[in-house]
């Protein structure tokens, strides 16, 4: 754990590129196991930039994201404590990715990374599925089917199209 923070602390110092050895490294002999050790270095980091937000934020945990943060449009009327959990908890690991992958650090609300955009997006297709697709099949076995982030993404960036094992991309 110091080690990581102690690499955060560089990243965000300039020290060493962005994300560098959070990116898991590129699965040339594409072996489909888990990196557990990368993966445990992303859950951290991920906890660290939460951490930093939440202390940035603190006594306004409860109010609604849209008052407390610059740029929310998507995620109004919820407590700003519980974007940040969607946040270390849905977003991240759904995708297996550090607040990196949509974020500069520090500039939360800058929509400069193309990624943020796409997400965005994605919560509105999400949307789309459970309300309007979703509902309308009768004869489904759940009292309320949906699908989410990790429905299709299963903690990859790329959702897979095929039940073969990843292959390199
Ligand atoms: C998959 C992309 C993605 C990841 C990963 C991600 N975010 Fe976000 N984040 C977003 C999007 C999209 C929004 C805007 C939501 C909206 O408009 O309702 C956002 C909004 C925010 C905001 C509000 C900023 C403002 O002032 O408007 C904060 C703070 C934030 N994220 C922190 C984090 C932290 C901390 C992490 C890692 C623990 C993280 N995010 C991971 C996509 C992501
Ligand atoms: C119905 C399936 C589905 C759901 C649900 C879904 N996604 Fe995706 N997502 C995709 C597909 C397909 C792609 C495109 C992958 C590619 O590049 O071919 C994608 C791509 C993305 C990308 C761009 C990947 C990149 O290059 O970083 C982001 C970010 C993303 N999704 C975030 C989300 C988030 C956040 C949610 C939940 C709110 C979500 N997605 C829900 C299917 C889905």
């Amino acid at each position: 754990m110091k080690a990581i923070v102690a690499r955060v602390a560089l990243v965000l110092a300039g020290a060493v590129p962005l994300g560098a050895a959070a990116q898991p490294a590129a699965p040339s002999t594409a072996s489909p196991a888990p990196q557990t050790a990368s993966a445990a270095d992303i859950a951290a980091e991920r906890a660290f930039f939460a951490a930093e937000v939440k202390k940035a934020i603190a006594g306004k945990e409860k109010e609604p994201a849209e008052t407390v943060f610059k740029n929310v449009q998507v995620m109004k009327g919820m407590p700003a404590e519980r974007l940040l959990r969607a946040m270390e908890f849905g977003f991240g690991p759904a995708l297996g990715v550090s607040c990196t992958h949509c974020h500069m650090p520090g500039k939360w609300e800058s929509d400069e990374d193309p990624t943020k955009k796409i997400a965005r997006e994605m919560m509105a297709m999400n949307r789309a599925i459970n309300d309007q697709h979703l509902k309308k099949i009768e004869g489904l076995k759940g009292p309320n089917p949906a699908v989410s982030c990790t429905t299709c993404h299963r903690g990859q960036v790329k959702p897979a199209t095929s039940m073969s094992p990843p292959q390199a991309r």
